[in-house]
Formats: structure tokens, sequence, C-alpha cells
């Protein structure tokens, strides 16, 4: 139902106020100049959707999470006679899907982060290299452990910069390799300079999980492949984390370290018994279980997971188109074997003041867009850079520097319909390209 509203509205025409007449219509809210100066009208858009709005639970996960909360056996490890718990069952089946053999289900993707770390035997004072453009979760994982993030630069296409990780590459033994924002570096390429380097690769999919590199799930190239669940991700359960490997060593401490106790053989895409045997006694417990009420949510999720990307994707296209011609923005090229998952957008403002790209935003939001940018130089909300992370060492890297001043990044919630989209985009560009004539 539409309903009508009156706003003075000071920005949309400088020759005088405006008295305006809103058409509130599902997420939009169009405005209509009802009277100006020149006595030509003209409309603007506001955009009313709400970039923070998950879908609804599914039904079908809301049913299973009310079975679990009815029978009371939320602890994973809590089974009846010939019950397999609802985490089991998760690991199974997100195991078989990425067609991995092992699967461990977590509290949160930090934390599977830095149970990846500890399962490598990566000890206090060690390097671990990562992406300069992340998010906080990161590196936070690596100083968990007591090692010392050491900062590899992005590109333009902002995935991790090659030539610096060869530059850098034998500061360390394990690279935590950040999917950032879904953009997937060439993932053949990454491998072969870390076998020439002697690195272990560990995958933060937080943002890839259902996306490919050609017919490479991400999370299956790197040694260690880890998830999130929390509800901004791909699948929703508030918190939680997945782990994915091959190695049984590797699987049998991960699992030891997450809380297992001597439970270890009620997992199902666990390593056999045998390896456990060397772990077991010297793998210190760090509880960091998932509960089966999460898996119960998460299960009838990933069955859905191939139509939720690609409805993101849809979304991701819609706003793509709409600001492929705007002078001053850069959109990100995506090379044809990078099957991502867009569940968020990002351009650059490449060579914009701090200034001119403040007022983008503002100009934006005064019209129901939130961009969100990663040059600002005191962190804000989700944002942050390598050089805010004061507790890890780091110097200037001065191409990274240009381009992470100009990263603008927006989410992209599957409440938006493709109508919603085209709006944002339009808003986008319109006060993109006001900015750069300087109006
Ligand atoms: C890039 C990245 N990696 C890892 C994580 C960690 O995920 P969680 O919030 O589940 O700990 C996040 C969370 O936002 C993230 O954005």
């Amino acid at each position: 139902m539409s309903s009508y509203r009156l706003l003075p509205w000071s920005q949309a025409c400088a020759a005088s106020a405006q008295i305006l007449i809103c058409l509130r219509h599902g997420g939009q809210k169009w405005i209509d100049f009802a009277r100006s100066k020149t006595k030509t009208c003209r409309m603007t858009e506001i955009f009313m959707g709400n970039f923070t709005q998950q879908e609804p639970i599914l039904d079908e996960s809301i049913a299973a999470a009310v079975a679990v909360m009815q029978h009371g056996r939320l602890h994973r490890y809590n089974e009846a006679a010939g019950e397999v718990s609802e985490t089991a069952l998760l690991e199974q089946e997100f195991a078989a899907q990425m067609g991995a053999r092992y699967c461990l289900a977590v509290a949160s993707g930090g934390y599977a982060l830095a149970t990846a770390l500890r399962a490598l035997g990566v000890k206090p004072g060690d390097r671990v290299l990562t992406n300069a453009f992340t998010l906080a979760p990161v590196p936070g994982a690596i100083a968990s452990v007591g090692a010392v993030p050491v900062f590899v630069g992005v590109t333009e296409g902002l995935v991790i910069d090659l030539d610096d990780l060869a530059a850098k590459a034998d500061q360390a033994d394990v690279l935590m390799l950040s999917h950032m924002r879904g953009h997937i570096v060439d993932i053949n390429a990454l491998m072969d300079l870390a076998q020439v380097h002697n690195l272990k690769v560990i995958e933060d999919c937080a943002h890839t999980m259902g996306a490919k590199w050609g017919d490479t799930w991400s999370g299956r190239a790197g040694i260690i492949g880890c998830y999130s669940c929390q509800t901004y991700k791909h699948v929703n359960s508030g918190e939680g984390g997945l782990l994915i490997c091959e190695d049984d060593e590797i699987m049998a401490r991960a699992i030891m370290l997450s809380g297992s106790y001597m439970l270890y053989g009620k997992h199902r895409a666990g390593p056999p018994i045998e390896a456990f045997e060397a772990v077991r006694l010297v793998t210190p417990n760090i509880s960091g279980r998932m509960d089966n009420l999460r898996a119960a949510i998460l299960r009838p999720q990933l069955r859905q997971l191939e139509a939720q990307c690609a409805a993101w994707n849809d979304r991701y296209h819609v706003v793509d188109q709409g600001l492929a011609q705007v002078a001053g923005l850069t959109r990100i090229k995506r090379p044809q074997q990078e099957k991502f998952v867009a569940s968020s957008y990002q351009f650059l403002l490449l060579d914009w003041s701090s200034a001119a790209i403040r007022s983008v935003l503002a100009r934006c939001l005064a019209r129901g867009v939130e961009l969100k940018w990663f040059g600002a130089p005191d962190p804000v909300g989700f944002t942050s850079r390598y050089d805010s992370w004061t507790y890890a060492p780091s110097s200037a890297m001065p191409k990274s520097d240009r381009i992470l001043h100009g990263v603008i990044d927006m989410r992209l919630p599957l409440t938006f319909s493709l109508d919603d989209c085209a709006i944002v985009a339009r808003i986008i560009a319109e006060e993109v390209a006001q900015e750069a004539k300087g109006a």
C-alpha cells in the first residue's frame, strides 16, 4: 500500500525551499518536485531499503531448530541412541557439497581461521602472510595465536598482489589468503607460487562460500578452507564457521582443538580414529564447537546455496550495469574464470581527494544509499585497513594505499529486488557524476 507524506527538501533544489510530495512505494521512495522556481519538474529518487536486512530464516530451518529445542540436545555430542547430531550431519553434507574429505563445524569464521593456524602448527612469534585488504578477524586470528601478520598488497582487481606475494613469500611458511569481498585471485597462479616458496595456504572463504575459480570451489585449493556462517555471509546462523581439509592429521588436530574431548569418534566427516592417536593427548582443547541449533538452521540453507548465489549475482549485475558509464568511477574487472558470489559490490574512486569521496558518501546517504569507504583514516563500522591494526607492524605500501584509498563498498542483501538495485545504481551514478562535475 502506498502512502504519501510531505517533506521539506533543502538539498534537492538550490533555487528555493521545496515542498515535496513523496510517494512511498515498497523499499523505494519517489520524490516529485511539486513546485520549483524554474517551473521545471524533476524526479529525485530516495532509496528506502535497509542495507543490513537479511532474508528471514527458512521455514524448514525454523522447524529443524524447534525440533532441536524440543528435544533439548543442543550440545553436538549429546546424541540419543542411534541419533546423529545436526552438527555431525551438517559437516557431512558440507564436505560432500565441496567435494572435501573432512569438515569441522565451529563457533565462528574467525575461530575456524585461528584453528587452521594452530592445526598447521603456527606458533607464537611465527610470521604469517595475509592480505592488506581484508577485515579485522583475519589479522586478528593470526594475532590470537601469537603470530605476526605480514601484509601483502592489493591490486586494482581487489585481490592479493602476486608480485608483492612473491617478494615477501620467504618471510613465512603460511599464507592466510583472504578472498575479501568475494574477489578471487587466479588461484592456479597463486598455488604455483606457493609451491615454489613452500607456503602452506589457508583460504579465508568468509565471502566466497559457493564461489569457484574455474571448476575449483573456493576453499579447495589451499590445505584448509575456512567459511563463516555469520549473519552477513552466504548462510546465516547468526554466528558459526566451517573448516574443510583433506589431511588426516591436520583435521584430527582441528577437531581436538575445537573441543571434542574424547568424543571425536562421533564425527561423520572426520578422519579415522587412528589419526587421533598421535594428537589426542598433546592437543589443547580450545572450545569453539558449533551447537545443534545452529547446525539445524544451516542445513536447509546449504541446500539453497546455489540458488541464493545466483540471486546475489543477478543483483550484482544490475548494479554493475547501472554504473557502467560513470566518469571517474572504476568498476572492478572480473576475470572469466572467477565464478564469484556477489553478496556485496565494490567500486573505486581512484585518485579522488578524501573530501570529494566524503561528499559522494554524504550525497548517497542523503538519498538512502549506504556506502562504506576503506580509505577513511580511522576505521568505521566493519571497515579497516592493514595500518589500522596497530598490534601488527606494517610499513607503508604506496601502490596498495592508492587503491585502498579509493575502495567504496556496499552490501547487496537479498531483500533488495532487482528494481531496488537499479535505483541504488542510478543514485550512485548521479551523485558520483555530480561530484565529479563539481556540482
Ligand atoms: C574477510 C572475513 N574473514 C573472516 C571473517 C570472520 O568471520 P566471523 O564473523 O564468522 O568470525 C569475516 C567476518 O566478517 C570476514 O569478513
